[in-house]
C-alpha cells in the first residue's frame, strides 16, 4: 500500500532544498522504494542550462546511495504542493529503476507515461544477434 500524502509530504520537504535560481521552479520527488524505504531529490540547475539536474536524478541517486532495489512509486511536485509531470529524460529514468509499473503521481504509471520504452530487454536482444 502506497502512502501518497506521505510520499508528497516528502516531496516537498526536498523541493525546499532545490537550486533554481534562474526557472524558479522549486521541485522535490519522493519515491517508494520495494523495501519500504522513501527516497528523495530536488532539481540542481547550472548556469550552463542543459546541465540542469532534475528532481528525479536525485532521487535515483539516492535509491542506489541508500541500497538501490526497485521503485514502487514517485511523486512528484512543486515547492507549493503542485504535482508535476516528469519531462521525457526522466520518464527513461524510472523505467530503469521501477519498470513500468512504478506508479506516478497516484493517478498514472511509468508504462502510460512512456508507452514501448527502450530499456534492458533491448540491450539484451542486441548481444544475442
Ligand atoms: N524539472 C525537474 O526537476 N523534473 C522534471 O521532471 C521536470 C523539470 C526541473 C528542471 C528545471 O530545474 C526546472 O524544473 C524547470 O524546467
Amino acid at each position: 500500500m502506497v502512502d501518497w500524502h506521505e510520499l508528497r509530504e516528502r516531496a516537498i520537504a526536498a523541493a525546499a532544498h532545490a537550486y533554481a535560481p534562474y526557472s524558479g521552479l522549486f521541485v522535490g520527488a519522493a519515491g517508494l522504494a520495494d523495501d519500504g524505504r522513501i527516497v528523495v531529490g530536488c532539481n540542481v540547475e547550472n548556469a550552463s542550462y542543459g546541465l540542469t539536474l532534475c528532481a528525479e536524478c536525485g532521487l535515483i541517486s539516492d535509491l542506489h546511495r541508500t541500497g538501490g532495489g526497485r521503485l514502487v512509486a514517485v511523486v512528484v511536485v512543486s515547492r507549493d504542493g503542485n504535482l508535476l509531470n516528469p519531462c521525457g529524460r526522466c520518464r527513461q529514468l524510472l523505467y530503469e529503476a521501477g519498470g513500468v509499473g512504478c506508479a506516478v503521481n497516484e493517478t498514472t504509471t511509468v508504462a502510460e507515461l512512456l508507452p514501448g520504452a527502450f530499456g534492458p530487454d533491448d540491450l539484451q536482444s542486441k548481444s544475442e544477434r
